[in-house]
């Protein structure tokens, strides 16, 4: 179960005037220090979120809220004003959705990107497991054609990630960080040293590694699960919220069939072959 809001595919949120807050977003009011986190949905938005926070706070310390309450395409035009600066704002909205106020006040961007067959899987844990959100039940058998297809929310990873490729090329100027999952699981104190590099934050190597200890998968699942708000509780299968769910590069593995990598590798294959993005599949 979706909303269709000019055409693009968004959780359906009961109650929620969801269709009013995605269109006034494009109208939010930037500042200056404002930084988005950009990213397909379950590409690790709140690991990246959780970074970036203790970043611009210069500690490595758990962030005492939710990035859900930072998400520009889900809170109100009030809600967003009251955040106090600087504020970490999150989004799943390519360039040309965001606030145009953003773009004009040239806030800094951080574009997260993760291969798409861990995401896949992500994805299907998600969409299954946030069963009073979607009320989708199906078989991963049957999943993988919705992924491929763009049939989920957001629409297609490949039309996200190339979308923004693009934007990159045509604004050689605006200056947007790109990250990747992968690299920060691989190496996640040279990824925290570049983004801090990025915000114009310094901070010692000692607070670089420890913002990055802090926000292991491990630590996190340990600090930031009881932040999970009762709203979100209810949304999950059994109350039990999964955004922590494995955390690790090359899941993947484990889930889809050789025919099933056949078909997703054609369909990469066809879809990124003028792209210049690297996806790592797994790690050495
Ligand atoms: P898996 O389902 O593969 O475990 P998002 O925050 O965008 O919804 O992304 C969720 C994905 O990021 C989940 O992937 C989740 O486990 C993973 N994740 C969350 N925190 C993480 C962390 N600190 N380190 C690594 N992965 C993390």
């Amino acid at each position: 179960r979706f909303l269709d809001v000019d055409g693009i595919l968004y959780p359906y949120v009961e109650g929620a005037d969801q269709a009013s807050a995605i269109r006034a977003s494009a109208d939010a009011i930037a500042r200056e220090d404002d930084i988005i986190l950009c990213n397909y949905p379950k590409s690790g938005t709140h690991w990246l979120w959780e970074v970036i926070c203790m970043i611009q706070r210069g500690s490595a310390t758990t962030i005492p809220d939710i990035k859900q309450n930072h998400m520009i395409e889900v809170i109100s035009a009030d809600d967003l004003a009251a955040i106090p600066s600087p504020r970490v704002l999150n989004t799943h909205f390519r360039f040309s959705q965001l606030p145009r106020d953003m773009i004009k006040k040239r806030c800094k961007i951080v574009l997260n990107l993760r291969n798409p067959k861990d995401l896949a899987i992500s994805f299907y844990n998600h969409h299954k497991n946030l069963l009073n959100l979607y009320r989708y039940d199906g078989k991963w058998e049957n999943y993988l054609s919705l992924f491929n297809s763009g049939k989920v929310d957001y629409g297609s990873f490949y039309d996200y990630v190339l979308d923004w490729e693009q934007t990159i090329h045509q604004n050689p100027n605006y200056p947007i960080h790109v990250i990747y999952y992968e690299d920060m699981k691989e190496n996640s104190g040279a990824e925290v040293r570049k983004l801090t590099k990025y915000m114009g934050v310094a901070l010692s190597d000692e607070l670089i590694h420890a913002i990055a200890e802090k926000c292991s998968f491990q630590n996190m699942v340990i600090d930031k699960v009881g932040f999970e708000n009762e709203v979100w509780r209810k949304m999950w299968r059994d109350e039990k919220p999964l955004f922590y769910r494995k955390g690790e590069v090359g899941d993947w593995k484990n889930w889809f069939t050789v025919a099933q990598n056949e078909e997703f590798d054609k369909m990469y294959a066809k879809r990124m072959s003028n792209s210049k993005l690297k996806f790592r599949f797994s790690l050495p």
